[in-house]
């Protein structure tokens, strides 16, 4: 759906790690996996039972966890996509609280897909539930990247230039500016937009080396 060149699900290397919340027995994971691409897959142990035993017994990284008021366990701009497919989440919930989780966890670009009912179905309940969530994430300053049958793909902007042009007041605000993206241990999510630091960290100028990095 993003027309990568040669069809090449991992864009020659850009897109190398990826998010699959509510997964199920990973099988998003376990198809990239082909592809060089690393899922972390995560679902609650609720009446999908055994769902990340399976995942991992089909050697697919799954953990049990829940989007629910915690951060995941993971830095700002994690991943380079994170993907829900019939997770059966409630987006809207808590003024957009968990997709705003999934903003945190995506790199500058970084895309959600999306495939549910509410992106295809034409009754009334998910024509209005597919439009309060348009109007949020544009709010968040995402766009559609692809649309088709039952999936859409998000892309967060690269830049902070369209969150300053937001009306004032415009919600989901923008998270204070001395708030810490990266920290998460038992750290409560927030309902606001992370924005892009002005410090250019993790540079091209930096490397792992022995598990420390260098910066020049
Ligand atoms: C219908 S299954 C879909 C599984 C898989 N994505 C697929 O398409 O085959 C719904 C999944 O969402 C998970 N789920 C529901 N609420 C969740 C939440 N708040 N956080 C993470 N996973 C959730 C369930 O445990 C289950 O794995």
């Amino acid at each position: 759906m993003l027309n990568f060149s040669n069809n090449n699900l991992n864009n020659e290397g850009r897109l190398r790690t990826v998010l699959d919340v509510g997964c199920g027995v990973a099988s998003f994971g376990g198809y990239l996996l082909s592809s060089d691409i690393i899922t972390m897959s995560l679902a609650p142990n609720d009446v999908h039972q055994n769902q990340i035993q399976f995942a991992l017994e089909r050697g697919i990284p799954a953990y049990l966890g829940i989007l629910g008021t915690k951060r995941l366990p993971y830095p700002s701009r994690s991943f380079e996509l994170a993907h829900c497919s019939r997770c059966r989440i409630d987006w809207l919930q808590r003024d957009g609280i968990l997709l705003l989780e999934l903003d945190r966890l995506l790199r500058p670009g970084g895309y959600f897909a999306y495939s549910s009912p509410e992106a295809y179905a034409q009754d009334e309940e998910n024509l209005r539930i597919w439009k309060e969530m348009s109007d949020l994430v544009g709010r968040m300053c995402w766009r559609i990247a692809s649309k088709r049958n039952q999936t859409v793909i998000w892309q967060k902007p690269l830049t902070n230039d369209c969150y300053k042009e937001r009306e004032p007041g415009t919600r989901p605000p923008l998270c204070q500016s001395d708030a810490d993206p990266d920290a998460v241990w038992g750290v409560n999510m927030e309902a606001c937009i992370t924005p892009y630091s002005d410090r250019e960290y993790f540079s091209s100028h930096c490397y792992l080396l022995a598990f420390d990095f260098y910066c020049s």
